[in-house]
């Protein structure tokens, strides 16, 4: 019932005073960033600190032959020398990182000048251990401050960082090492998440059996608890530290130099190394955080996101950082030890502006508001979400109860791919729609395409395509430049297909819909349904697999999957649980799938095509829906399948 919500929301009053960008500014300026983009990034890379400041803006080609993405090309930067040194002069003692652990008891803050001499302390013990500049350095790591030196201390000396989540399994983070031939991994004795411990370098253990050819694994204590210690190859980062000094001059990099490596889940096959490089990265990250969080130095930012995600890279590492800001690092969970966390951290800190997930907004707002209320959340001023769609019944929850109706939402929508949020309101300068993402940051041009291609104008749905290219945008898939090709260019030639669906309105307003692909947002979390339906065929039951999301109250999207034993084997729970723990074990606990039906067989096209359209509509329990069935090779299948379909 669209009528229960407030359909546009001006800027508060106090905002259009207050905001860098007002509803004017916006206008002139995105119209600047489209019509003459050379000037508008003229200005605007003067944000980033350069040893050899660049002459040249973009040079992009998105064609088959010639697919190349080159921003600021001849500038030299260091990012951790942007993060870090260049605040040393006036912020030496203004905090960098509020770090609060998942012990409520445990924090930490840390100051410019204490970041300094941690990332160089890091940067030299990466050194000590043989990383060079160029050489891929694994990190999986829990949310601690050492994380973010970790990262930094990459960049510093040149080396290029692939952050896997800690929720991945060996298996998970073998393929990883090896897709990158990364010689290097630091991580942590045990992570520390909702009062559990996460055997992090048992995992990484296990994953070196299977990933060669890895020189070195530096270990931070974060429990204390007993490890497995491989001599010759681990290290104790707190021994390494004690050999070094802090003497480590960033390296100068070129614009284009790779920074980051991180893997995100795609259509098909393995998850792709999304490679980001350092120039446009760093001004996108820096300008998209200034402007969507309106933030000036001194104000408390928490992003809850993970830095196993891109969203902790932009958002808590590399953009907060590289504007001088205050970033809380949260090593928990929201409703551990109670589902009050998320406010009492709030008030705990005085955070201002809080950036966090639907998933994590639906999953609190089932506690109802009296865990809210008990809090003041005073100091807070704006509130972010992203991740995937909100509806409209969450977005209002987090107004009304979390926000007092005070601060304004910045729903940001955007990619692992893009580096950082593309379509998003700006506080000061959009009025807002609950569930909409709005209107594109500066140098973002979105357009809608039908299935071939003809673009489609006015108020309509379609296809999310971007037609230019902006300075945080990927630049290939590590190892494999065809398949970068593939995935974004060859749908629609000359222009980059984001994998969504969207609508726009009658004010020009954006609405994700969600993936018109087959990749899941489970909670925030992206997946493939091949991955998924790779690891259920590789146990030794099962014969076919087909996985489909269907939709979740709290996840956002739910993991449903049919499967055919192999002759002579019998479906059971007992078989599902395990099917279920075999995923979890291949993959990790976010791919657990949520409902899995053993099926005779799967409906397929008389090519032998599996229809996915039919098993959504099955696992959507919309029956009446099916469509045409008639060009099955075996229509009898679907009854069977409808007869027997799990309750989710
Ligand atoms: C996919 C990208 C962006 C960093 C975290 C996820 C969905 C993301 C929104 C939003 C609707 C969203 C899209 C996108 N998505 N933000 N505000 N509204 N959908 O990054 O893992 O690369 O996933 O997340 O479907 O394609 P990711």
């Amino acid at each position: 019932m669209a009528d229960d919500f407030p359909s546009r929301l001006p800027v508060p009053k106090d905002w259009s005073r207050r905001a860098k960008i007002g509803a004017d500014a916006y206008a002139m300026k995105y119209r600047q960033s489209v019509e003459d983009p050379e000037a508008f990034w003229r200005e605007e890379l003067k944000r980033i600190s350069w040893i050899k400041a660049p002459s040249q803006i973009s040079d992009v080609s998105w064609t088959k032959d010639d697919l190349h993405i080159h921003w600021f090309a001849d500038g030299v930067l260091n990012a951790c020398a942007n993060c870090v040194d260049r605040h040393l002069p006036e912020c030496k003692d203004d905090i960098a990182i509020i770090w609060e652990g998942d012990d409520p008891a445990d924090d930490a803050r840390i100051t410019y000048g204490q970041l300094y001499d941690e990332v160089r302390r890091f940067a030299n013990a990466l050194k000590a251990i043989g990383v060079k500049k160029g050489d891929r350095v694994t990190l999986y790591m829990p949310m601690v401050p050492e994380a973010a030196y970790a990262m930094l201390a990459c960049a510093r000396i040149g080396a290029v960082h692939s952050v896997i989540f800690g929720g991945f399994s060996p298996d998970s983070i073998a393929g990883r090492i090896e897709d990158c031939q990364s010689e290097f991994v630091i991580t942590a004795d045990e992570g520390v998440r909702g009062g559990k411990t996460i055997p992090l370098k048992a995992n990484v253990d296990k994953a070196l059996e299977k990933a060669k050819g890895v020189k070195a694994v530096l270990m931070i204590r974060r429990t204390g608890g007993k490890v497995g210690f491989t001599e010759g190859r681990d290290h104790w980062y707190h021994d390494v530290a004690k050999r070094v000094d802090l003497d480590c001059p960033p390296e100068p990099m070129e614009a284009e130099d790779p920074l980051f490596i991180l893997y995100t889940s795609g259509s098909t096959g393995k998850p792709k190394g999304v490679l980001h490089t350092t120039g446009g990265y760093m001004v996108w990250a820096s300008m998209t955080h200034e402007y969507v969080f309106d933030y000036r130095p001194g104000e408390i930012y928490w992003c809850t996101a993970d830095v196993g995600w891109v969203t902790g890279h932009t958002y808590i590492v590399y953009g907060p950082l590289a504007n001088g800001a205050t970033t809380v690092m949260f090593e928990g969970v929201p409703t551990y030890p109670g589902p009050d966390r998320m406010w009492a951290v709030v008030d705990k800190h005085q955070i201002e502006i809080l950036y966090t997930a639907p998933t994590a907004i639906r999953a609190l707002e089932r506690f109802g508001d009296e865990p809210v209320k008990k809090h003041s959340r005073k100091s807070l001023r704006l509130l972010g979400t992203v991740g995937e769609p909100i509806n409209p019944a969450a977005w209002t929850w987090y107004h009304e109860v979390v926000g007092e109706k005070r601060c304004p939402i910045v729903d940001t929508w955007w990619q692992t791919e893009t580096g950082g949020a593309l379509i998003t309101p700006l506080p000061g300068a959009t009025d807002l729609k609950p569930g909409s993402a709005t209107t594109p940051m500066f140098g973002v041009k979105p357009a809608l395409v039908d299935a071939e291609g003809n673009f489609l104008d006015g108020a309509t749905s379609g296809n999310l395509v971007i037609t230019g290219s902006w300075p945080g945008q990927m630049r290939t898939v590590y190892g494999d430049h065809q398949r970068f090709f593939e995935t974004y260019f060859a749908t629609y030639p000359g222009l980059y297909f984001t994998g969504d669906g969207a609508r726009r309105d009658e004010d020009g307003y954006w609405w994700i819909t969600g993936r018109v692909d087959d990749v899941l947002n489970v909670s925030g979390h992206r997946l493939g349904t091949a991955e998924v339906e790779s690891a259920l065929v590789s146990h030794k039951d099962v014969a076919e697999a087909a996985v489909v999301g269907f939709p979740h109250d709290v996840k956002g999207q739910g993991i449903y999957c049919f499967v055919t034993l192999n002759q002579g084997v019998d479906g059971s729970p007992e078989l599902s649980a395990e099917l279920r723990q075999h995923v979890r074990q291949e993959i990790g606990p976010i791919a657990t799938p949520d409902a899995i039906q053993f099926a005779p067989g799967l409906p397929k096209t008389r090519s032998g095509k599996i229809m996915r359209r039919i098993l959504r509509k099955i696992a959507e329990n919309e029956f009446d829906n099916l469509g045409d069935v008639t060009t099955l090779a075996d229509p009898a299948v679907v009854d069977d399948l409808v007869a027997n379909r799990k309750n989710t």
